[in-house]
């Protein structure tokens, strides 16, 4: 056996969390011969509430578990780990919109990120979930300058998801014959799920997903305005943000990311070069390729269409807007 991954979860008596603990312990994640040790960090007033997720995962006698350790001290929590996957956040409610979190969560971000440059390992890749997800993933790499920009993520996996999944609902397909859905930009309601480069299989036939679709006006309304609006959604019928689909989600990214996604694309946020246009810097999501070396590249030549152009830029255009207010807070 290998020596153990360390992955730090954060938010980890939250309900992401409840759901990603057991996928990662069983080996969805870094595969069913890989040991895990899981380092689990909350708020001091939730130590109680961890100390019952901690008996749980024991409970679970699961053989890849190595060691779980719980606190709430960012030293330890962020000490030689391998990934970090940042889900500890205030969560939006019900009519909140995403800015109303920046205050608060920026402030996490920037001491976190002071942590994982201290403490960290160089190669440690970070998966940001908790709200709003861009820029916090924005913030906490500027507060972590030793670590490579390459190297922060943001997940907009649940987004391609949902994109995925409302397709093949569509279309009355499984879900793994559709590919090539992409989400361009920020974690928000501005987003961009894009079907222009999607493919579906139908009867054993590949072709453009907007071709099997026959409906421009579901592709360009109905279907958008859906991912856009999924989070919301979920909040509105469970009263809290989704969780299971979430936890999901971030398995998926990581686990591309650790074995790289082949000729698959993916949507995730990383830090823009430039590509497509977007602002070098801002953190925005882009379909992406992993090769196994877990270098993360653009898919590049993309045609972009003057419709595609436009969502494009109304999301960079909210990144933008939310990075000088995050960086405005934190300067005062
Ligand atoms: P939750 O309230 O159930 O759990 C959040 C946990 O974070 C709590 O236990 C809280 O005590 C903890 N926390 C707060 N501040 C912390 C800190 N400084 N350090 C460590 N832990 C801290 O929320 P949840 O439903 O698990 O959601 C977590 C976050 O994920 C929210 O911001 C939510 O909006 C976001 N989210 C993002 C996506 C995405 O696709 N990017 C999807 C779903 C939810
Ligand atoms: C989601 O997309 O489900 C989460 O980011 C929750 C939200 O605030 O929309």
């Amino acid at each position: 056996m290998s020596e153990p991954v360390k992955v730090l979860v954060t938010g980890a008596a939250g309900q992401i969390a409840y759901s990603l603990l057991y996928s990662i312990a069983k080996g969805d994640v870094f595969g069913e011969k890989q040991p895990i040790s899981l380092v689990l960090l909350d708020i001091e007033p939730m130590m109680a509430v961890l100390d019952g997720v901690v008996m749980e995962l024991q409970d679970c006698a699961l053989p890849l578990l190595a060691d779980v350790i719980p606190t709430s001290e960012e030293a330890i929590a962020f000490k030689d780990i391998d990934v970090a996957l940042l889900v500890g956040a205030q969560p939006r409610r019900e009519g909140m919109e995403r800015k109303d979190l920046l205050k608060a969560n920026v402030k996490i971000f920037k001491s976190q990120g002071a942590a994982l440059d201290a403490h960290a390992k160089k190669t440690v890749k970070v998966v940001v979930v908790g709200n709003p997800a861009n820029t916090n993933a924005l913030v906490i790499s500027r507060f972590a300058p030793s670590i490579p920009k390459e190297n922060f993520s943001c997940l907009t996996r649940l987004d391609q998801n949902r994109a995925q999944a409302q397709v093949a609902n569509k279309l009355g397909i499984s879900n793994e014959n559709v590919q090539r859905t992409i989400i361009w930009g920020n974690h928000s309601s501005t987003q961009f799920p894009d079907l222009a480069h999607a493919v579906v299989h139908v009867n054993g036939k590949l072709m453009p997903a907007q071709e099997a679709i026959k409906d421009d006006n579901w592709v360009k309304n109905d279907f958008i305005k859906t991912v856009q609006t999924r989070g919301g959604a979920v909040i509105k019928a469970r009263k809290l943000s989704s969780a299971m689909s979430a936890a999901k989600a971030i398995c998926d990214h990581v686990r591309d990311w650790w074995f790289g996604t082949g000729e698959r694309w993916v949507s995730m946020g990383i830090i823009s070069k430039g590509d497509y246009g977007i602002s070098e810097g801002l953190m925005y999501s882009f379909p992406v390729q992993i090769a196994t070396d877990r270098v993360v590249k653009v898919v590049p030549g993309l045609t972009i269409s003057d419709f595609a152009r436009e969502k494009m830029d109304v999301t960079q255009a909210e990144l933008v807007e939310e990075r000088d207010c995050a960086f405005s807070f934190l300067e005062a």
